[in-house]
């Protein structure tokens, strides 16, 4: 029996507020947590199974049972169609032959998208069916456009294809690339005109929701550098120490001073990235530190015997820098 789908149920009206802001965020500083295992090895073996350079190449991000993916390589037998879910049991129940050209992938999507940018690959095309779209507005930071991954969806370039029956889901990724140049469409599915998709878009027609398409080109990919306004406010930011300042706190800094490790920890992870036209060389990297609220308190308090203990002995611009920024947390 057919079971229609629930419409979106959602207080939030208008697109997240949040959004440009966590897209800046993101842009700064790419993750750095490891990508999980298995995503590694799933990439890793279809890496080996596709070769080093794969051709003309579509994804088919989060494609549940695999059907969108088998419609799309029928669509595209010129391509390899990659079908990507984290969900084993989804993907196990595809019971009819799949094309030639089409490889099932069980991975995380975000660390799934790192590996292929890692590995130079550069999408011809890239489909999301019906993403999770978490409707509440407290959770806009698990939507791809918020999402610490969307850097690497950006750096896999391709005509970029989002469908979801929220069609403000897809205003937030329209307001998203609007932000960035990137030009987008938003247009309704006519399921006159063409077969649904996936299950999930067949599903929703047959319940009489609206579906939509928000279609962009992402060219051939790279990660946009952050805007200059994001990168100095971030560089700007208390928590933040340019790499001549870390440098300095951390030569200053008595052996037991207890905030050393969280600050040498800082200097390992990569600095901020630069914004478009930037010139700085490494001196002018910087790092945001992670403290404690006492933390950094307790850090002022240790810098300030420092350089008392050192008033005899001339000043260090960097030091002296460090301090401002300590002072004004
Ligand atoms: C709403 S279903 C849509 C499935 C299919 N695209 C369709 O339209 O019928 C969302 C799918 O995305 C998958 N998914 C959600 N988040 C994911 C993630 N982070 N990594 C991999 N798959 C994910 C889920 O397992 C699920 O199969």
């Amino acid at each position: 029996m057919f079971t229609a789908a629930k419409l979106i149920e959602t207080a939030q009206e208008a697109p997240h507020g949040g959004l440009l802001d966590r897209l800046q965020r993101h842009l700064l500083r790419l993750p750095t947590v490891p990508v999980a295992a298995h995503t590694q090895a799933a990439f890793e073996a279809l890496q080996r199974e596709l070769g080093p350079s794969p051709g003309a190449l579509i994804f088919d991000s989060g494609c549940g049972t695999g059907e969108s993916t088998r419609n799309l390589a029928e669509r595209h037998p010129e391509a390899w169609v990659v079908g990507v879910d984290k969900s084993a049991d989804r993907l196990g129940r595809l019971r009819a032959a799949l094309p030639a050209n089409v490889r099932l992938v069980r991975a995380e999507l975000g660390d799934f998208w790192r590996c292929a940018v890692a590995a130079g690959w550069r999408l011809n095309a890239h489909y999301l069916p019906y993403p999770n779209p978490w409707p509440k507005a407290r959770h806009y930071k698990r939507r791809w456009p918020a999402h610490p991954a969307f850097p690497w969806l950006l750096g896999l370039g391709g005509d970029l294809e989002v469908r979801s029956n929220w069609r403000l889901y897809l205003e937030e990724w329209h307001i998203v690339l609007e932000s960035l140049g990137v030009a987008s469409t938003l247009s309704p599915i006519a399921p006159a005109l063409e077969a649904p998709l996936s299950p999930f878009e067949a599903k929703y027609l047959a319940s009489g929701h609206g579906c939509y398409a928000l279609r962009a080109e992402l060219g051939s990919g790279g990660i946009p550098a952050p805007s200059w306004s994001a990168y100095q406010a971030r560089c700007e930011a208390p928590e933040a120490f340019s790499r001549p300042a870390l440098m300095a706190l951390l030569a200053a800094l008595p052996a037991e001073t207890s905030q050393r490790s969280a600050l040498e920890a800082a200097l390992t992870l990569p600095s901020l990235r630069k914004p478009e036209g930037h010139r700085g060389a490494a001196a002018s990297d910087f790092f945001p530190c992670d403290l404690a609220p006492g933390e950094w308190e307790a850090l002022r308090e240790t810098l300030e015997q420092v350089l008392e203990q050192r008033a005899e002995g001339g000043d260090d611009p960097a030091l002296t820098l460090a301090l401002r920024a300590l002072r004004s947390r």
